[in-house]
C-alpha cells in the first residue's frame, strides 16, 4: 500500500542574520540568529511524498524537473536517513504494543518526493528555508513521528540552517548551541504570528535571478577571511539577540527596526570584507536603502523609524513597517522603481504554518 502526505511550508527572513557554520556537515551556526515566518500566501514551497515497496529507488523532482545523483546530495541524505532512523525506532515500538503484523514497514520503502516553490528560487528569498522545512514537516507526517517541532528543526537544520527557522511560525530564534554534536542547535518560537498583527513585511523582487554566490559558498569563504565576522560573532550578535527579542516582545518597533537595518548591513559590510569580495546588493537595492532612510528622515529623531529594509544573500529587499504605513511605502518605492522597470513588490505577512 503507498503512503503519501503533502504540505506547504513557508519562507522566513531573519533580522538577525545567520551567517557562517562552525560544523559544514552538521550545519552548526557561528551564530545565534532571529527571523520572522512569512505568510504564504504569496511565497511558500509545497512537497508531496509517497512511500511504496513498489519503488525501486528514491527519486526527487524539483519544479518539475528530476534531480538525480541523489546519492550525492548530502543534505537531503541527512534528512531521509534522521527521519527515516526514528520511523524505524516508532515501528519497532509499535510492534513491541500491537504486533508486528499490524505495522507498515514504511521506513524500508523507497521515495518519491515532488517539490516545488511559487517564486523564484535561489534569487535570495529563502527557498531553501523553505524547502527543507516542508520536506522534513512532510516526512514527519507521512512517517507519523510523535516528535516535538524543535525536534524537528534540528532535522531541517541539516538541510539548510535557515530552514529549522521555518518549522515555527511568527517569531522564531535559532540557538547556534555550543555542543559538537549539535544537539543544542534547534529552533525555538518567541511569539506567535498574532503576537504583533500590526507588523507587515513587504518584499520588492530587484531581481529573480539565480545568485552569483550561494549562501553556503560564500558563509564559509567569510568565516576564513572576514575579521569583521569574528568581531561580529563575539562582540555584536549576543546582545542583539537580547535586545531583539526584547523588542519583538514588547513590540517596539524602533528598536525593532534599528536592529534589523544595522544587522543587515553589517552582514553585507562582512560579505564586503571577504576576500574576495561578495557582492549581493545591486545599485536598485542600495537606492532602496537611501529611500527607506530617506523616509525615516521624516519623523524628525534620529531614534523613530517608520520603516526598516533587510536584504539576505541577493538584492531583494524585504521591508518591515506597521500595517498602517505600508499604502504610503508602496507609493514611495514605486514611484522611485516603477514595476514597469522589472520591480514588482508584493505582501507578506507573519502567519503561523504549523500550528501544533
Ligand atoms: C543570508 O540557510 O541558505 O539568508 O545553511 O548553507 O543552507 P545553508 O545557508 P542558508 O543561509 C541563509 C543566510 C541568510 C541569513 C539568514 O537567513 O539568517
Amino acid at each position: 500500500m503507498a503512503h503519501e502526505r503533502t504540505s506547504t511550508g513557508p519562507v522566513n527572513i531573519a533580522v538577525i542574520k545567520y551567517w557562517g557554520k562552525r560544523d559544514t556537515e552538521l550545519i552548526l551556526p557561528t551564530n545565534s540568529s532571529i527571523s520572522i515566518t512569512l505568510s504564504q500566501d504569496q511565497l511558500r514551497s509545497k512537497t508531496t511524498i509517497r512511500a511504496s515497496p513498489k519503488f525501486t529507488k528514491t527519486r526527487l523532482w524539483l519544479n518539475g524537473v528530476e534531480e538525480h545523483n541523489l546519492d550525492n546530495n548530502i543534505r537531503l541524505q541527512n534528512c531521509l536517513r534522521a527521519t527515516k532512523k526514528l520511523r524505524k525506532e516508532y515501528e519497532d515500538q509499535l510492534s513491541d504494543e500491537i504486533g508486528i503484523d499490524n505495522v507498515q514497514p514504511i521506513s524500508s520503502y523507497n521515495l518519491h518526493i515532488c517539490s516545488e516553490n511559487n517564486f523564484p528560487t535561489a534569487a535570495g528569498l529563502a527557498s531553501s528555508a523553505s524547502g527543507f522545512a516542508c520536506l522534513v514537516y512532510t516526512l514527519s507526517q507521512l512517517y507519523e513521528l510523535p516528535i516535538s517541532t524543535t525536534e524537528l528543526s534540528k532535522i531541517a537544520r541539516q538541510g539548510s540552517g535557515s530552514a529549522c527557522r521555518s518549522l515555527f511560525g511568527g517569531f522564531v530564534n535559532w540557538q547556534m548551541g555550543i555542543k559538537q554534536d549539535g544537539s543544542d542547535s534547534q529552533a525555538l518560537q518567541i511569539a506567535p504570528h498574532d503576537h504583533w498583527p500590526e507588523l507587515a513585511a513587504l518584499i520588492c523582487i530587484v531581481s529573480d535571478a539565480k545568485k552569483g554566490t550561494s549562501s553556503t559558498e560564500g558563509m564559509q569563504n567569510t568565516v576564513k577571511t572576514s575579521t569583521l565576522l569574528q568581531y561580529r560573532i563575539n562582540n555584536v550578535v549576543p546582545e542583539r539577540m537580547k535586545s531583539m527579542t526584547n523588542a519583538i516582545l514588547h513590540k517596539n518597533f524602533n528598536k525593532f527596526a534599528e536592529i534589523t537595518m544595522k544587522d543587515s548591513n553589517q552582514f553585507h559590510a562582512c560579505c564586503l570584507d571577504t576576500f574576495p569580495p561578495i557582492f549581493y546588493l545591486n545599485d536598485v537595492s542600495r537606492s532602496i536603502i537611501r529611500v527607506i532612510t530617506e523616509y525615516n528622515n521624516t519623523t524628525g529623531r534620529p531614534d523613530e523609524f517608520k520603516a526598516a529594509y533587510t536584504f539576505d544573500a541577493g538584492p531583494n529587499a524585504v521591508i518591515y513597517a506597521l500595517k498602517q504605513n505600508i499604502p504610503e511605502i508602496i507609493n514611495i518605492i514605486s514611484k522611485y522603481f516603477p514595476p514597469s522597470k522589472n520591480n514588482v513588490s508584493y505582501f507578506s505577512d507573519p502567519y503561523n504554518l504549523f500550528p501544533n
